[in-house]
């Protein structure tokens, strides 16, 4: 096993134990935690890919498709976060908290709508990840391009986490 593999188990085994922990708890850390980080790292790369467009674009045309993909991802990714704390994890806190809750049937077609956008999203890092060739940047990047592609990388490392504690930790749980 490479060090790589041992660190994705190591990651995995983390996030499988949030199925022993509350429900109630388990929102209030992907809220807490992947939540937030998902706001900042969108307003760090928003305003990063925007000046790297303006000043290097010439030199990387690559550069101006990147921010065309991030201004994409933030705005279905700010739609998704809303979406989840308005509808999905007030209907959860719910029935957790055993308050009346209508949308039972309701909720369970939403769930595949999540994972839908969860896809979505995730295929819009691939994009990403492929445009920057894997978050490298060129050899003559400037410092700017370089904090650029590493903020993709702490993003994307957040997202999938948070991807799979819904997909495969919250939902399992509620379904
Ligand atoms: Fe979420
Ligand atoms: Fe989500």
């Amino acid at each position: 096993m490479s060090m790589a593999d041992a660190h994705r188990e190591a990651d995995r085994a983390a996030l499988d134990a949030w199925m022993e922990v509350p429900v109630v708890d388990l929102i209030r850390h992907l809220m807490e935690h992947y939540h937030w980080e998902t706001r900042h790292g969108m307003a760090e790369l928003e305003n990063l890919v925007e000046e790297a467009a303006l000043m290097e674009g010439h030199h990387f045309p690559e550069l101006l498709a990147i921010r065309d993909e991030v201004d994409l991802f933030c705005r279905e990714m700010r739609d998704h976060l809303r979406m989840e704390e308005a509808t999905l994890f007030p209907a959860i806190l719910a029935k957790e908290q055993g308050r009346a809750f209508q949308m039972d049937k309701e909720i369970m077609e939403p769930l595949e709508l999540f994972e839908d956008e969860h896809n979505a999203a995730a295929g819009l890092l691939v994009r990403i990840h492929k445009l920057t060739e894997g978050f490298q940047p060129p050899e003559s990047a400037q410092a700017l391009q370089r904090r650029l592609y590493h903020a993709f990388e702490v993003l994307a490392d957040s997202l999938m986490q948070h991807i799979y504690l819904e997909n495969e930790v919250l939902f399992k749980r509620v379904l």
